[in-house]
């Protein structure tokens, strides 16, 4: 009995009302049980941003992003430029892309409310399997389940799966939708999800705290740090390209990168076709050799070398910017950036300065 579904559920929401995290977009369980409930845009934009990398990391992002646009309506009115700026740093930028194009749907199309049911959220842009269940059930307390790597893992090791992964998938999820209570579901897929990340983790499981330890076929057996297990990864090809950056009088020359592909919309360095996109120098110049960066994205591994000169004629490729910030630039164009930029106008020393 106490393997039960229900047991178990009961056994983890007593863990969450204790243990949950405190998160900027969450409602707490004790708000929620009394009867607050979760704004669907803030859990629509935590959940696409969390797709990205950790809760840490995706915290300052929603502060900025909520302050400026606090409801769907406002961010729906942003211009992109603004939106993929604001975005710059977190990674895959077609979600970013999404983001806006599924909020202008739920202004044009739903009245600035979001769908209530996990099929109507899956009819907007960019809205999958994951982000559909996660604000059915977060922000509407539908039993839908949400699975994602964390959950995967917790559920490996629950009823221990040794199918790898990608394989396992299915399962996992099937073993995920039988323990999804009809009461609380938002709590619970939080729950397992926090569980993942706290006590589950990957390489050492804190067995001794976690609530579901006495079930867990994997902790029974021993091998609870081995799963999930996985295929090994193929290595990823090396790819190396140059980037242009030049400069005159403070103004740098970027281009906005076409709508479709790697770093698709946002603002970059001119480069030679590393990306794909092919390209020249923008202009005939003393161009200087300042070294590399390296970047690695999700298919390849950049080696990036950049170069720097004054342009003082005309260019064949890109916009002069005369303010730059550099926090508008995606992750790879930033260590351009960091490396290049000391080597710009440097300031003249003073002369008084010189004399002393
Ligand atoms: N990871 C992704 N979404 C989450 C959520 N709502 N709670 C905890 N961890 C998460």
């Amino acid at each position: 009995m106490q393997d039960s579904p229900e047991s178990l559920g009961r056994q983890l929401l007593g863990w969450y009302d204790a243990h949950a995290r405190v998160m900027p977009w969450r409602v707490s369980p004790q708000d929620r049980a009394a009867g607050v409930r979760p704004d669907p845009y803030r859990v629509w934009l935590s959940e696409v941003m969390l797709q990205q990398t950790t809760v840490a990391a995706v915290k300052d992002y929603f502060h900025r992003f909520t302050a400026r646009w606090p409801t769907v309506a406002a961010l729906a009115a942003a211009p992109d430029a603004e939106v993929m700026g604001e975005w710059a740093g977190l990674g895959y930028y077609a979600r970013a892309r999404n983001l806006l194009k599924c909020a202008r749907a739920v202004v044009a199309d739903h009245g600035g409310q979001f769908p209530t049911t996990r099929a109507g959220l899956l009819t907007l842009p960019g809205i999958g399997p994951y982000t559909a269940s996660a604000i059915a059930a977060i922000a509407h307390d539908e039993p839908a389940t949400v699975v994602d790597g964390n959950v995967e893992r917790v559920m490996s090791r629950m009823f221990r799966v040794e199918t790898p992964l990608p394989a396992a998938k299915a399962d996992l999820t099937a073993l995920a939708e039988r323990l999804t209570p009809a009461q609380r579901p938002g709590d619970h897929a939080q729950a397992v999800m926090d569980l993942g990340a706290t006590i589950c983790t990957p390489r050492s499981p804190a067995c001794g705290i976690c609530p579901w330890s006495l079930s867990c076929r994997a902790r029974r057996a021993g091998v609870q740090a081995d799963l999930p297990r996985k295929l090994p990864k193929t290595a990823k090809p090396v790819r190396s390209g140059i980037v242009w950056l030049g400069h005159r009088d403070g103004a740098v020359l970027l281009e906005r990168r076409p709508e479709r592909g790697l770093l698709g919309g946002m603002l970059g360095l001119p480069g030679d076709g590393w990306d794909g996109a092919g390209g020249d120098a923008p202009a005939p110049a003393d161009w200087q050799d300042l070294g590399e960066v390296r970047h690695t994205f999700t298919h390849f591994h950049l080696i990036l070398r950049v170069m720097v000169a004054r342009i003082d004629g005309p260019v064949t490729r890109g916009d002069w910017t005369p303010h730059l910030r550099p926090s508008d630039l995606p992750t790879v164009m930033r260590k351009a950036w960091d490396l290049a930029h000391p080597a710009l106008d440097p300031t003249p020393i003073p002369r008084d300065a010189m004399d002393s």
